[in-house]
């Protein structure tokens, strides 16, 4: 029953080039879009389920000492207390997502301020909250820790850097070089939703309404934070509010809400505060990157450096990939790339939105704009100029890259040609400046699972655990679907969501549309072969649309050819040689047009544009949005975004949507977004690349060097915030 597709060769199979349902690629709606925004879908904590309790957490008012419960009777004999639970398995830290398990630290001891240590149950959230704010938390024998990361001790990462050639030499022969250094702050996910959970205990069985992206692996961390054996949990999420990393992996709520569960016997939802959302999931590491590039007289590219300063919690595997596609996005024999990770007892640091990328690119790309004016060179031109024939560093094709085009049709769209020269043409109070940046992001097809039933009626269901985080899941994997079976898309039902269901790869790194739908494509495939078999035609010879069977001149209902039976089939799609025979990545360009106040400092964007390739486009809508929704992240993290951590002891001062400062509709202007066509047969037989986090990777770099040509003040510290452009 189970089809299997290992990408071991390209495909070249343009199948969906000759379909007749014309669904993928169109620019169709989110089938879950109204449910989302009319109060219909149900989120994980808006489940009303009988004799439910209410969980509330503790956290830890420092970063070291071992925790003791100070007035732990007093408060346990509150109004509606149920129970106050110390359990050192609170204290995990957040989950990475891909099963690459957090360490359990000594668990009766603090890490970072903020961090979950104890958790008060009661019947409602309100007795909940004021019992849980009565509890005294003492930290004993506690000594000072770092919490800066300029100042602490780190570790070279190695296996994440290149030296290759001889940079200095290459800076020393230089015609024109440059050497600088910037900034980029912690970022925190925010997602809209807030991390919830409701638990929910059968005997030994669990089921968890949660708030997460990657539900295989969140079942596997749950089980492993509870030592019981993953077929025990079961993890609903059909709906969820934003993830942008934050619910890769788990959250301490999920856990908290188990353990609380099995201990009061009753069904217990425990919601995180916006401020615990700050404070307890995970942050984007800040990074000092330090930049060296140097160019021939033709503005060709000899060396490259960057070196990274990143952080995370003593014993946390992950470093924010700041790397990771400088290796391969410009030519330059000289190449010297580091990545330190220094020891920080603040939140635990992970995935926020394109990790690595997102703030890698983004200086790069500054300092490209340093690089143009220091060489006289048009910022697009130098780019086009140093384009590799080849990965740079392993020497591998590109599977696809429309890099050049995006830049050529970008600067066209925008009209760059009129870019002024340096602080040069005001309105009044005004500065105006046009900046513009590289994209480029990693592309990654992840193990997928889907089931695919085409019922005795002609109507089909895909059913998968699969998540929608806002991305649109249930579009795409109903267009494939419908494209591939001759269905119109509302005869196709896509259910996702529950571990019950085949496992797919998770919505993250961008890679959830192409992985999850190849395993949808692969089972609809084998759907079609039966047909086929059952007609005794060839597969080739036989044409599904509106619901019916084309072939030999003849018409015949799918209903009448099933004739009473169903057809099940599970795709599984599996990475293999192509991820690694060739160098995969999405490419783009941004184009920005910004005016800064003379006076005050204030920066207001007032165009963007971005040309984006990304392989097929499955749906051209939703495709859009991800790149607009990246686009607008760039404009918060170039002007205002910013975790603003305490230097004593890493207290996060500004812990919610009122401080911590994203973009609002007032700050985002016309935003224009081009698709370049593209088929990318290395990537998987839907020809499609991830396109979710492209957007973002440069955004903010375009902004930043937008606001130097209109003042002519380089803002090497993120974000440019009014007193630092004045
Ligand atoms: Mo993403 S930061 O891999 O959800």
């Amino acid at each position: 029953m189970t089809e299997q597709l290992k990408m071991d060769a390209p495909a070249t199979d343009r199948r969906l080039d000759g379909m007749a349902q014309g669904l993928v690629g169109a620019p169709l709606d989110r089938p879950e879009g109204p449910l989302k925004v009319t109060g219909t879908a149900t989120y994980a904590d808006e489940y009303r389920i009988e004799n439910l309790a209410h969980g509330m957490l503790v956290r830890a008012p420092g970063n070291s000492g071992r925790v003791r419960l100070a007035n732990r009777e007093a408060v346990a004999a509150m109004p509606g207390v149920l129970a106050v639970i110390h359990d050192p398995r609170l204290l995990r830290n957040p989950a990475q997502g891909t099963a690459n398990k957090a360490p359990v630290q000594d668990p009766n001891e603090a890490h970072y301020l903020g961090q979950p240590v104890a958790l008060v149950v009661a019947e409602s959230f309100e007795q909940a909250r004021h019992a849980a704010q009565s509890l005294e938390i003492a930290l004993e024998g506690g000594a000072p820790r770092p919490v800066d990361p300029e100042t602490a001790a780190y570790e070279p990462q190695p296996a994440k850097g290149v030296d290759q050639g001889d940079l200095d030499d290459a800076m020393a022969k230089a015609t024109h070089s440059i050497d600088v250094t910037y900034r980029t702050p912690s970022h925190s996910s925010a997602p809209m939703e807030p991390h919830a959970s409701i638990a929910q205990w059968e005997g030994e069985d669990l089921t968890l309404r949660g708030s997460y992206q990657m539900l295989k692996y969140n079942r596997n961390e749950l089980a492993d934070a509870l030592g019981i054996h993953p077929d025990r949990v079961r993890i609903l999420a059909p709906y969820v509010g934003g993830g942008f990393g934050s619910k890769l992996g788990l959250a301490p709520e999920a856990v908290a809400a188990a353990i609380a569960a099995k201990e009061t016997g009753r069904p217990v939802s425990v919601a995180l505060t916006r401020p615990q959302v700050f404070e307890t999931t995970m942050r984007r590491s800040e990074t000092r990157q330090r930049v060296r590039l140097t160019v021939d007289p033709e503005g060709r590219l000899t060396g490259i450096g960057q070196a990274a300063l990143v952080s995370n919690l003593p014993g946390e595997v992950f470093s924010e990939p700041v790397l990771q596609a400088t290796h391969f996005l410009y030519a330059g024999e000289n190449r010297r790339l580091s990545l330190d990770l220094a020891r920080v007892h603040r939140l635990c640091a992970g995935s926020v939105r394109a990790p690595g990328e997102a703030v890698g690119i983004t200086v790069l790309e500054c300092a490209m704009d340093e690089l143009a004016e220091a060489a006289g060179i048009d910022p697009v031109e130098l780019r086009r100029r140093n384009i590799p024939e080849k990965d740079p560093e392993s020497g591998k094709e590109f599977s696809s890259r429309r890099f050049r085009e995006a830049l050529d049709s970008g600067a066209e769209a925008f009209g760059w040609k009129d870019r002024p020269a340096t602080r040069s043409r005001r309105e009044g109070e005004w500065w105006i400046g046009y900046g513009m940046a590289s994209a480029a992001r990693i592309n990654v097809l992840k193990e997928s699972r889907a089931r695919v039933t085409l019922a005795p009626d002609g109507t089909a269901r895909v059913e998968t655990d699969m998540t929608d985080i806002g991305t649109g899941t249930y579009a795409i994997l109903g267009q494939i679907a419908g494209e591939m079976l001759g269905l119109p898309r509302e005869s196709v039902e896509v259910v996702l969501g529950d571990t019950d269901l085949p496992a797919a790869a998770g919505s993250g790194g961008s890679w959830g549309a192409s992985s999850s739908g190849t395993s949808v494509y692969v089972a609809c495939q084998a759907i079609r072969a039966q047909l086929a078999q059952r007609l005794g035609v060839a597969e080739t010879d036989l044409t599904l649309r509106d619901g019916q069977a084309v072939f030999d001149n003849r018409t015949e209902s799918l209903a009448a050819i099933l004739n009473g039976d169903e057809i099940v089939k599970e795709g599984h799609v599996l990475p293999g040689e192509t991820s690694k025979a060739v160098r995969q990545a999405t490419f783009g360009a941004y184009f920005v047009e910004v005016a800064v106040n003379g006076v005050t400092g204030e920066t207001r964007v007032r165009r963007m544009h971005g040309s984006f390739a990304a392989g097929r486009i499955l749906n051209a809508k939703t495709a859009r949005s991800q790149c607009l929704g990246g686009m607008i992240f760039g404009i918060g993290m170039a002007l205002t975004e910013e975790m603003a951590f305490d230097d004593r002891d890493g207290h996060l001062a500004n812990h919610n949507l009122a401080e911590y400062h994203i973009p609002v509709n007032a700050d985002v202007p016309q935003i224009t977004v081009e698709l370049l066509e593209e088929r990318d047969d290395w990537a998987s037989p839907l020809q499609a690349k991830g396109i979710g986090e492209l957007g973002i990777c440069g955004a903010a770099g375009a902004i930043v060097n937008a606001i130097y040509n209109a003042t002519g003040v380089r803002v090497r510290d993120f974000p440019a915030t009014l007193d630092k452009v004045l």
